[in-house]
């Protein structure tokens, strides 16, 4: 609902960066920069934040950092986290959330070149769509992960497609669970609820099974052995699980983000303009948000 998003930004972005500094123990004046979403995303919510990270710029003299939205979910592993190891350059990041889905071969901090994406609907859509027809509320994707611990993964098989290269493709899954459940239905109306587990492990393996077959044939023709993934979906027990086991077989270093890391959080927008801080990469007063923008 992109009137409520744009809505709930306004009344809580002070509050919030308010709360976030006072924790911090900053001021205004401890800024070296303000880094800020400026897409892709909703029109609305992008144009508040913008709105703000320059005002704030104007009134204080404080340079703006320009970020993309997809490069902060790359860059979420390198938020500051002594015990963990981060990727070494170049590496490949399967960056899956609501609204993309792209394998990225990552050369450095803030050089970046997608080398597959959906054509269609992103893996976080596949998740949430097929959530519905089971019944469950939006965002049901970290519902069928919660069902799927339970479940077996093996249970039911549905069409999974078949396109070239690196790109994916989720639409003709949602097809096929939706004439899949209209059939059992037909015979038992009950039948949704007395095999929802069963549905969710089902759902959720063959839509980690999509992202990883895809990710091992870019890692080897790219001879890359460092993976990464990252997004919303990089929050998925069935997906972190996956490849970490796919990894051990083909000798990869496997690097997940922490849990909060991992779905929309302000920590990876803060890094990667941190990034482009230290190379003098500011935003000027002229540029406006970009609901659709190219990493
Ligand atoms: O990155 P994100 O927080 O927002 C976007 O940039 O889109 O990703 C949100 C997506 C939603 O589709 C949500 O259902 C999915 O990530 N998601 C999950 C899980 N947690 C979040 N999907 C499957 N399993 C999860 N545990
Ligand atoms: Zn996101």
């Amino acid at each position: 609902m992109p009137e409520l998003a744009s809505r709930a930004h306004q009344k809580n972005l002070i509050p919030v960066v308010d709360a976030a500094m006072k924790r911090a123990g900053v001021t205004l004046d401890d800024l070296a920069g303000i880094a800020f979403t400026r897409g892709p995303g909703l029109m609305g919510s992008l144009v508040v934040g913008t709105s703000f990270a320059k005002a704030v710029s104007l009134a204080r003299n404080i340079p703006m950092l320009d970020v993309n939205h997809m490069h902060g979910h790359v860059l979420a592993h390198f938020i500051d986290d002594e015990n963990k190891p981060k990727p070494s350059f170049p590496f490949l990041c399967l960056t899956v959330s609501g609204g993309h889905t792209q394998i990225v071969l990552v050369k450095d901090y803030l050089e970046m070149e997608v080398i597959g994406q959906t054509i269609d609907d992103a893996a976080g859509e596949a998740f949430d769509k097929s959530a519905k027809l089971l019944g469950f509320a939006y965002p049901g994707g970290p519902l069928i992960d919660k069902h799927a611990k339970e479940g077996n993964p093996a249970a039911f098989s549905f069409a999974e497609p078949r396109i070239e290269g690196l790109d994916f493709s989720f639409s003709g899954l949602k097809t096929s669970i939706l004439y899949f459940l209209q059939k059992q239905t037909k015979l038992n109306p009950n039948f949704v609820q007395e095999n929802l587990k069963d549905l969710c492990a089902s759902i959720q393996r063959t839509i980690v099974d999509i992202l990883l077959r895809k990710l091992e044939i870019a890692a080897k023709e790219q001879n890359i052995s460092e993976i990464a993934i990252a997004g919303g979906v990089s929050a998925n027990s069935g997906l972190r699980t996956g490849i970490q086991a796919l990894g051990e077989m083909k000798n990869w270093n496997v690097y997940i983000p922490k849990f909060e890391y991992c779905t929309d959080n302000a920590a990876m927008i803060a890094i990667t303009g941190k990034f482009m801080l230290e190379k003098g990469l500011f935003a000027s007063q002229e540029i406006s948000a970009q609901a659709r923008w190219k990493m």
